[in-house]
Parts: C-alpha cells; structure tokens; sequence
C-alpha cells in the first residue's frame, strides 16, 4: 500500500514536470514563429525605428517625473518642453511606421529602461537640492546621448534604403535631440554645476 501511494505521488511529480516541459517547449516554438527573422537592411531599419519608439513613450513617463524633482525653474521648464517635443517625436515615428505599413509596438528598448532606473535610483538617494539638479542634468544627457545615437544610425539607414522624406522626419527629430542636449550643457556649465560647488564649499 504505501509503495503504492509513493508510486501515485512519483508519477504525479513526474507528469506535472513533463507538463511543465513541454509548456515552455510550445510557448519558445510559438515566439520564434511570431518573430519575424531579421533578413535586410530594411528589417534592421524597421526594428531600430520600433526600439526608437519605445524609447519615447518610457521617456514619456519618466519626464514628467525628473520635472517635478527639478527645483531650478529652468531646468523644470527645459524637461516639461521637451516631453512635449517627445510626445511629437513618438507620433513622427507613428507616421513613418504608417508609411512603411508596419506597427510601431512590439519592442522593448532595454537600454532607454536602464537609462530609466538609473535616474529614479539617482532620485532615490536623495541629493542635496543643487546635487540634485545637476544630477538630473547628467542623467538625462546620457539619454539624450542614447537617442542622438539612435537617431543617427536610424537617418543612415533610411538614406541607405533611398527613404528621404522620412530621413527628414528623423533629421528633425536628431536636431530636438541635439538641442535639448545643448540646453542641459548650458544649464549645466552657466550655473547648475557651480551651485553644486558652492554647496561643498559651505560645508
Ligand atoms: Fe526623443
């Protein structure tokens, strides 16, 4: 009797286990039929403008976030004006996925999450006031820089595959980029950083 109920409960484990196998077997098999293979140029191009878009809409939520941590007014200004320049920049990418008659879902940007994180743990450490801004000023240029990067391999590729006119969209998006970045240095240069000084030195 007991090496039986000891059988029952072996083969219960067991099945649940080949269950569970064949489960995770069926799910992979179903993601690689779904996910289309990277063949060209064109489907490097198409994955880069979907990694882009993502980015934008995590930039979204977190913008509004680092504006309201800001204590500089301008600075508080400088995020606030660029997550309406964001917002178009998401809708631009919409339009041109609209002309290459794909959806612009389905990717996740991993490195815009990292970026992200690394902000809000920034956040979380809770600088003094001018540490703060000055903070928030280095972690969204490393942004910046990320899109600028994007942007800019992004615009080669449509080049490269004869898309001018949505080139021009991205060149348009790039130059928000670059400027946004100008604007962050300046703040950064002119005043936010040396308040940060002048707090060491009271000290
Ligand atoms: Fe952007």
């Amino acid at each position: 009797m007991f090496f039986w109920v000891n059988q029952l409960i072996f083969e219960a484990i067991f099945s649940s286990y080949i269950l569970l196998y064949l489960e995770k077997k069926i799910c992979r098999t179903l993601l690689t039929i779904n996910s289309k293979k990277m063949k060209t140029l064109k489907d490097l191009f198409e994955h880069q403008l979907k990694d882009l878009y993502n980015a934008e809409g995590q930039l979204i939520k977190a913008l509004p976030k680092m504006a309201k941590k800001a204590t500089d007014s301008k600075l508080k200004k400088a995020f606030e004006d660029h997550l309406e320049e964001t917002k178009e920049q998401k809708k631009r990418i919409e339009e041109i996925c609209d002309e290459l008659g794909i959806k612009p879902s389905g990717e996740t940007c991993k490195a815009m999450e990292g970026l992200i994180k690394e902000a809000e743990a920034f956040i979380e450490e809770n600088p003094d006031e001018d540490v703060l801004n000055a903070g928030l000023i280095a972690e969204a240029q490393r942004i910046e820089h990320y899109e600028i990067s994007g942007y800019g391999t992004a615009i080669r590729y449509a080049k490269e595959l004869g898309m001018d006119k949505i080139a021009k969209k991205l060149v348009k998006t790039l130059d928000e980029e670059y400027h946004a970045d100008e604007l962050l240095n300046d703040m950064a240069e002119k005043r936010l950083n040396k308040k940060a000084i002048s707090q060491e030195q009271d000290k």
